[in-house]
């Protein structure tokens, strides 16, 4: 993961490069750092605190200058730690801002490189010092070694000996008005001002800076100076590297500075904002169609006879969530698949499958290479249910449905994860229309109870105190588990993961029917047993799974639709939802185990927003 900013500009770029790792901390934020170009030698300063202090230590320190880059870091090699942290400065040995000597290079990498070991052991016979244990350094060294008078030959050359994935911004003592940048695998973008130019690992990161932006392919080079830059692309089947042009969008990205408003957390705020989410992500929606997805979505659709749906994280739980409704809807067999898996497995391909890939950020390194892999295998007909309009995953999908949650700033996924559910259930009408499976009554009642989902979250969301007396007494649990059955067992799988992710409580989550498997070994009267209770087909199914839970001493946390005559009793703590709502249940269900995870993360003091160890957009396989 991590998050890239690079400047060449006439004017002091520190400024900018902070403000832009600021927009980036969603990709990580184990340390942060800064390096200029600075009375005629390498400067930086580094933290393993957060962007804020940063910025503290590069006024007191003086640190300015009109060329540099900027790094913020999700550890993959060597710890969270200053020595760990980004920019890397070839023959770097450890001195920081004050230091008048500093190393020639200067470098920040976004990405793994799987040979760094061999790398680092070629360096080290040639006497280079490694003060750092990450694979980042290793490129520095490669870059010095590599250098003759001209950094973009050196990079140039250096990337050709790298293997594994990478975005990379470089910059070197005796060039000060260059900045390098080069990609393979992870996100960059050059950003083209009047008289400078920047780099990022996502436009957003220079909104407000300039609006011109170059999405970068895989194997590009850039070289930024002052008024100019230039682009040089790898060859095809071996060819030699040639300049390329590459097409300048417009782009009115988001800085993503959302104002909090009265929350407390941005995840609170998220969990808030899904009614409007919601509206708008269904909003001018008057009939089911397939340009609902873009244009050629018909002869797409027309084409397909089942569906196989790709995605990590929260995204794959609304993917499981798609795939009861896409079987029982429009009648369409489907699959979910952790991209992570599938692009490793062995698997029967068929063209006429629609790959369906999800995703908030549309940059998951592993979803993107699970798409690719599934158009290597002659899967072509694809498409994305993804928040980024701009994002790799859009650009490189036939058909995509893009929800409009908004910038998600909290690393747990909440308005993006109902949002995609939105989308999915579009997706689903859509593809039970083309197949004859929708009538026009059912298309007419469904897109009503769409249309009724704003004001019906916002009578869920008025259970917060209900839920805020609940999270107190999970705050000193150890484990949780969660039941569902049928289309909310993913709801289920979801409401772990949030509990997991913001509050370190262990949770998991079963189908209620599989309870007596396994996991009934757990319970006893110290394991709350959250249990997801809609007035659904399965209902009765679920209540003799909630007596065995019962009969072994298991405290149980219902939430209950208003219909289903579930009432609270000895161990048995039960909050009631609205009544039933059909299809739609699981985005209604979602919400209150979305802010049991909250309440119970903030009752125990976590960093709600950052959690430990993980970060929002996951660029690294
Ligand atoms: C990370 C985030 C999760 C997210 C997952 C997939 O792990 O912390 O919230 O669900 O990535 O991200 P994507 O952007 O592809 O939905």
């Amino acid at each position: 993961m991590c998050g890239i900013v690079g400047a060449v500009s006439q004017r002091n770029i520190v400024p900018i490069l902070i403000q832009g790792l600021q927009r980036l901390e969603y990709r990580g934020y184990d340390s942060c750092g800064v390096a200029v170009h600075q009375g005629g030698e390498l400067r930086r300063a580094r933290s393993t605190s957060r962007v804020a202090e940063l910025n503290e230590m590069v006024a007191v320190d003086g640190v300015e200058g009109l060329v540099g880059i900027a790094h913020t870091r999700w550890a993959t090699h060597g710890v969270p730690a200053v020595h760990n942290a980004h920019p890397h400065f070839s023959h770097g040995t450890g001195h920081e801002a004050k230091s008048a000597k500093a190393g020639r290079i200067a470098l920040v990498h976004n990405g793994i490189i799987e040979n760094h070991d061999e790398l680092r052991a070629d360096l080290k016979a040639r006497g280079y010092a490694f003060t750092s244990q990450t694979d980042t350094e290793v490129i520095a060294h490669l870059v010095d070694s590599l250098y003759d008078g001209d950094l973009f030959d050196a990079v140039e050359r250096a990337i050709a000996h790298l293997k594994g994935a990478y975005a990379i911004a470089v910059f070197c003592r005796d060039e000060p008005l260059r900045v390098i940048g080069a990609r393979e695998g992870s996100p960059l973008v050059l950003g083209v001002g009047v008289g400078e130019n920047f780099l990022a690992s996502d436009a957003m990161a220079l909104a407000g800076v300039t609006d011109q932006i170059v999405y970068l392919e895989e194997g590009d080079v850039v070289d930024l100076q002052q008024g100019k830059y230039w682009i040089t692309a790898k060859g095809e089947d071996g060819a030699a590297r040639s300049r390329v042009e590459r097409p300048v969008k417009t782009v009115h990205a988001h800085s993503g500075a959302a104002e909090l408003g009265p929350y407390r957390h941005y995840m609170q705020k998220e969990i808030f904002e899904q009614p409007r989410a919601i509206g708008d992500t269904l909003e001018g929606i008057e009939g089911i169609t397939p340009e609902l997805f873009g244009d050629g979505a018909a002869e797409v659709f027309a084409n397909v006879d089942k569906v196989l749906i790709l995605a990590c994280g929260t995204s794959s739980y609304s993917g499981m969530t798609a795939k009861y409704w896409l079987e029982s809807i429009a009648k369409i067999p489907a699959q979910v698949e952790i991209a992570s898996e599938y692009r490793y497995r062995d698997s029967v391909p068929d063209p006429r499958t629609l790959i369906v890939t999800i995703t908030q950020s549309g940059e998951t390194a592993d979803t993107l290479a699970a798409l690719k892999h599934a158009r290597s295998l002659g899967m072509t007909n694809t498409l994305t249910v993804c928040n980024v309009s701009t994002s790799a995953m859009v650009r490189e999908c036939k058909l995509a449905y893009i929800t409009r949650a908004g910038a998600e700033i909290g690393v747990a996924s909440t308005k993006a994860f109902t949002t995609q559910l939105a989308g999915l259930f579009l997706l689903t009408l859509t593809l039970a229309k083309t197949r004859g499976h929708l009538s026009a009554e059912q298309e007419a009642d469904h897109l009503k109870a769409m249309r009724h989902l704003p004001v019906a979250l916002q009578a869920v969301l008025a259970l917060e105190p209900q839920v805020i007396a609940w999270a107190e007494d999970f705050a000193s649990k150890e484990n949780a588990l969660f039941l569902g059955r049928g289309l909310h067992y993913p709801i289920a799988l979801e409401g772990a993961l949030k509990l997991k992710e913001i509050s370190y409580i262990h949770a998991e989550a079963y189908p209620a029917g599989e309870l007596k498997h396994g996991p009934l070994a757990l319970v006893t009267s110290a394991m709350p047993v959250v249990t997801v209770a809609p007035n659904d087909a399965l209902l009765e199914k679920l209540k003799s799974n909630m007596q065995e839970v019962r009969a072994r001493g298991g405290q149980l946390y219902v939430f209950a639709d208003g219909d289903t005559r579930i009432e609270s009793d000895s161990g048995v703590h039960v909050i009631r939802m609205p009544e039933h709502y059909g299809a739609l249940s699981p985005i209604l269900h979602v919400v209150p185990l979305q802010l049991l995870a909250y309440h119970t993360a903030c009752a125990r003091g976590t960093d709600v927003d950052k959690p430990r160890n993980l970060a929002k957009s996951v660029t690294v396989e």
